[in-house]
């Protein structure tokens, strides 16, 4: 089949690679319809995430139709399915606490060792994201395999066309569970640093979550655009400076929320940044954090910070005095996508927002290469890149 494959900093193409077979009784393969870049993607592409294997196939974004299953699996060959990013047993202790993207068993062992050195404990398996997360190739590719099909995969009604759900595979969730670790009460102010496909689902989600207003800030006139068109009020980061801007709209007080859904490759002039870009480039460090710094600054005294942007590795000059002597409380996480499927599923039926507004390009996957290269090197017109595989 062909598959879109790594080979190592901004160096992806489209290879012809053996098809994915059923290795375990719950597995499924699906014959994947859509599939999309993901700002998460661009962490693999900028070389930024360790363990990766030349010719790993990515994509964690990815729905299709049942092509075949194995013994264990629910699933019946046919049925449209859109698959979360984060791979899940459904059985052990933290999939019985609905912590998907904590799961202890999808992670193969001999991989997981890698991360439970980073981290403590090890890391869930995940789609195409490296061989911390188990190395399991992704969907960005003719056809997938599915572990745990019993588990993950959630059935989409006919009628309703892939753009539409695409999106539950992770942006939507990820957005949504950012808006919910900010605890918003009915009329909260919440800032969202960084407008990409993640912040603009984290603006629509705090406003059905009840938001009273919404500060979206971002330095790309486009992705701006899109925040506004979505009700946020907007900031541009190069022309106003954040924690002023954001005190003076906030009578003083500061937004009840922040939420961080840039992560570990912030851009911007401050001092602090450049000493991170700095570190990074020469391996002294791996990840730029100073919006996580902005947000904890930025956030009113009682606050909370929710941080869907992903970090890797150790930070520094994080105002850890800030944190707590305003008493902050800090949610993160990859998302537990599973939990949130039926009922965001619900909504985009009920017509209760729409998840295609992002789309700017929709290319065959023979042209994979072009849209992490734009994705990258153009993000103000290309906001949200889908691929068609068939
Ligand atoms: N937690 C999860 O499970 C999960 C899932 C998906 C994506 N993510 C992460 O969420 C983050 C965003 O993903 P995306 O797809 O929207 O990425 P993206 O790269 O398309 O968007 C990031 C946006 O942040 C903006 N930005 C950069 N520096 C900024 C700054 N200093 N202040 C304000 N805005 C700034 C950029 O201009 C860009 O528009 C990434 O780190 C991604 O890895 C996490
Ligand atoms: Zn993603
Ligand atoms: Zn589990």
């Amino acid at each position: 089949m062909r598959a879109l494959t790594w080979h190592g900093k901004h160096n992806v193409q489209v290879d012809t690679v053996p098809d994915p077979q059923i290795v375990n009784p719950r597995d499924a393969i699906i014959k994947v319809t859509s599939t999309a870049i993901c700002g998460s993607d661009l962490h693999l592409y900028d070389s930024m995430i360790p363990s990766m294997s030349n010719g790993d196939i990515l994509g964690h974004e990815f729905m299709g139709v049942v092509e075949e299953v194995g013994s264990r699996s629910t699933l019946k060959v046919g049925q449209r399915v859109v698959v979360p990013f984060v791979i899940a047993c459904g059985s052990c202790f933290f999939c019985g606490k609905q912590q998907y993207s904590a799961c202890d068993n999808s992670n193969p062992a001999d991989k997981s060792d890698l991360s439970e050195v980073a981290y403590g404990y090890p890391a869930a398996g995940l789609f195409g994201y490296s061989h911390l997360t188990g190395g399991y190739a992704g969907g960005q590719a003719e056809y997938a395999r599915i572990p745990y099909s019993d588990v993950g995969p959630l059935v989409i009604p006919d009628g309703i066309e892939d753009e539409k759900v695409l999106f539950l595979t992770d942006i939507f969730p990820t957005g949504w569970m950012a808006a919910e670790n900010a605890e918003i009460e009915p009329g909260d102010t919440v800032a969202v640093w960084g407008c990409g496909p993640v912040g603009l689902f984290a603006i629509k989600s705090c406003l059905l979550q009840g938001a009273g207003r919404v500060i979206a800030i971002d330095h790309l006139p486009r992705r701006l655009e899109l925040a506004k068109a979505n009700g946020a009020e907007v900031l541009n980061y190069h022309e106003v400076k954040v924690r002023e801007a954001l005190t003076e709209m906030t009578a003083g007080i500061g937004p009840d929320a922040c939420i961080d859904a840039v992560g570990m490759e912030a851009h911007g002039f401050s001092p602090d940044n450049i000493l991170d870009a700095v570190k990074q480039e020469t391996k002294l460090g791996t990840d730029r954090q100073h919006v996580l710094r902005e947000t904890i600054m930025a956030c009113r005294k009682g606050g909370r910070v929710s941080v869907p942007g992903v970090y890797g590795g150790i930070g520094d000059k994080l105002p850890i005095g800030a944190f707590m002597q305003k008493g902050l409380t800090i949610k993160t996480g990859q998302t537990h996508v599973q939990k949130y499927l039926p009922k965001l599923l619900d909504l985009i039926l009920e017509g209760r927002l729409d998840t295609t507004d992002l789309i700017s390009h929709i290319l065959p996957l023979e042209r994979a290469a072009e849209g992490y290269k734009n994705f990258h090197d153009n993000p103000n017109e290309w906001t949200k890149v889908v691929l068609k595989p068939h």
